[in-house]
């Protein structure tokens, strides 16, 4: 009989070697671009103007979070100027820190979860309810965050809505533009269509929307990520849709159902993670690197010539790749993953895995289980273990 090597080790085998702190970049409601956890600090770039040139301040004070989650995402609340974070403490997977921007204070929201897995989720947070809602295993959940900007003593709780009504296989990519959820790369859709949910009444849109590229730029039906430009009043309109192939920056308008394009990010990364304000899409990549194009709602000619330029003033000050910032992990795990011989990790890549990881991983690694693709890859590296040995 063979000796099937456990999971463990083969969990090893994929494994990235270095633990990594996994930062976060949002905007204030003053569209302060504030990058969180890069080179284990907290920092502002300021206002739009001050990108290119200059250093950031450091803005790192107490009772933040350690940034040592698997994949940390942050979300502003517009209204009160406060900034949510999911997964920014390895140690407390269903916390929610906040920052509220204004008085520069971190606070700690205990979540209560039931079902909800906060391991594996993609979420947006709804503009005029505050409400984040979230799709984890296929099931729509919602967590009402009132109004708040410091944490309150009551736990909160992750809501049960319902079933979505895709396809179990669907690795969610949710868009937020009039309190509408709109769904990206649902099995089935063609080219240019999402489907929706309609927060307000709560509804799975059993029809999909068409947005129409005049140039016959239509968005792809693939993988990617997205970020909702907000507006100078009211909720947002627009949404940046990047698929991983980084190809090409689509803009859809849900108010005339339109899309229309930007260059591409310079730096090609399925596990970058975006932010906009009004007049900017931002990128941060998995190495720390933070770059922009800038972004005139209307004027499609311009954004049409528009380029990526990197956001000197964080390079300056947290460095890409320096040492407690986010390094190549999530291109190595991507690396093994090929190694194995496992196709389906790439798209699994992107989304919110890790805290699953076997916590039986013995003293000599600390490897952390940064994403799915690492995931996909040990379940294909099993797989083929198991094949071969039949
Ligand atoms: C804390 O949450 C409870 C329950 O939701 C609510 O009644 C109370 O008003 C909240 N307190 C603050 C200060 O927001
Ligand atoms: C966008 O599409 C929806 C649904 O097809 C339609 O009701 C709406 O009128 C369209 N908006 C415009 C401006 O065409
Ligand atoms: C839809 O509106 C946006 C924002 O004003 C604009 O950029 C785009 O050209 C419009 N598209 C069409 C087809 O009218
Ligand atoms: C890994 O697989 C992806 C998707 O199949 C492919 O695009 C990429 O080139 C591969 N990378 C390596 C290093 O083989
Ligand atoms: C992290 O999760 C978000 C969605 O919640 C997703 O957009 C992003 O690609 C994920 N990043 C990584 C590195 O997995």
């Amino acid at each position: 009989m063979f000796k099937v090597p456990t999971l463990v080790s083969l969990f090893l085998l994929v494994a990235p070697k270095a633990v990594f702190s996994s930062p976060c970049v949002a905007f204030d409601a003053d569209f302060n671009l504030l990058a969180f956890g890069l080179d284990g600090k907290d920092w502002s770039a300021g206002q739009q103007d001050s990108w290119t040139s200059g250093s950031a301040t450091d803005i790192t004070t107490s009772g933040r979070p350690p940034f040592d989650g698997d994949n940390t995402t942050c979300y502003l609340a517009q209204f009160f100027n406060a900034i949510y974070f999911m997964n920014a403490d390895k140690a407390n997977p269903s916390d929610v820190h906040i920052y509220d921007a204004g008085a520069k204070a971190w606070s700690t929201q205990k979540v209560t979860t039931g079902n909800f897995d906060p391991s594996s989720f993609n979420t947006i947070l709804d503009h005029d309810t505050n409400v984040f809602y979230a799709l984890s295993h296929n099931e729509l959940y919602f967590l009402n965050m009132g109004e708040l900007k410091t944490a309150n003593s009551t736990a909160l709780e992750w809501q049960d809505v319902e079933k979505s009504p895709y396809p179990d296989s669907y690795d969610p990519v949710m868009a937020l533009a009039q309190n509408h959820i709109h769904f990206l790369d649902v099995p089935g859709l063609p080219a240019g269509t999402a489907d929706i949910f309609v927060i307000h009444f709560s509804f799975f849109q059993p029809q999909s929307q068409t947005y129409t590229a005049a140039d016959g730029s239509t968005f792809p039906a693939t993988h990617g990520q997205t970020a909702s430009f907000f507006q100078a009043e009211g909720v947002q309109q627009e949404f940046a849709f990047i698929p991983d192939d980084g190809s090409m920056t689509y803009v859809i308008n849900v108010e005339n159902n339109s899309t229309h394009t930007l260059a591409g990010p310079t730096t090609k990364d399925p596990n970058a993670q975006y932010a906009a304000s009004i007049t900017a899409l931002v990128q941060l990549d998995s190495t720390g690197a933070v770059s922009f194009i800038p972004y005139k709602q209307g004027d499609d000619a311009t954004n049409a010539q528009a380029a990526w330029a990197k956001v000197a003033a964080i390079a300056s000050a947290a460095p890409a790749g320096s040492t407690s910032s986010a390094t190549g992990t999530s291109s190595g795990s991507k690396t093994s993953g090929n190694a194995t011989g496992s196709g389906s990790g790439v798209a699994a890549g992107t989304r919110q895995t890790g805290a699953a990881n076997p916590t039986s991983t013995d003293g000599s690694t600390n490897g952390a289980m940064t994403n799915g693709a690492s995931l996909g890859a040990l379940a294909g590296a099993l797989l083929a273990l198991v094949a071969a040995l039949q």
